[in-house]
């Protein structure tokens, strides 16, 4: 593989590795606020951002790359309400498409067909995450100030079960 797409890809799993950081910050600001389904959301989103991460460390390797590691930001630890905590989400879910293309973009002005079939799985993931953010975002913006709705909501989203990939580098 190209060094620039090893370190774009490097740099991927720095950016997922955060994400799985950030949700579980977010997970840990729902239990302090006794709001454990939506804590239990978070959950799931963390573990799905890991195993994000973990797909492109097995793809380096099985490129005959080096995955390198490097320092991982520390995340928001305080949101002002469960609606601000959505729209970090969906805004965070957005940045994460536009790494993603420039990822595919730099994959394409390569030549590096392997790559870029590697990443459309993350291209149609993407879709998929912004789309179920997007959803719990609506919800949490019509509950808003009802507590028996955030309750309902709450209960809704503790339902969200974990479903990891099925193989490690495709599907
Ligand atoms: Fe790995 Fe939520 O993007």
């Amino acid at each position: 593989m190209d060094e620039k797409m090893i370190n774009a890809l490097n740099s991927q799993v720095n950016a997922e590795l955060y994400s799985s950081y950030l949700y579980l910050s977010m997970e840990s600001y729902f239990e302090s606020e006794d709001m454990g389904g939506f804590g239990n959301w978070m959950r799931v989103q963390a573990q799905e951002e890991l195993a994000h991460a973990m797909k492109i460390y097995d793809f380096i390797i099985q490129r005959g790359a080096k995955v390198t590691l490097t320092r991982i930001d520390s995340p928001p630890t305080e949101w002002k309400s469960p609606v601000n905590v959505f729209e970090h989400v969906y805004s965070h879910e957005q940045k994460v498409t536009e790494l993603i293309n420039q990822l595919v973009n730099l994959a394409i002005s390569l030549g590096d067909h392997a790559t870029n079939n590697f990443l459309q799985w993350f291209v149609s993931e993407q879709v998929e995450e912004e789309e179920s953010s997007g959803t719990v975002l609506k919800k949490v913006k019509m509950a808003n100030e009802s507590l028996n709705a955030l309750l309902m909501l709450d209960n809704e989203l503790s339902q969200r079960v974990y479903n990891p990939p099925t193989t490690k580098t495709n599907i």
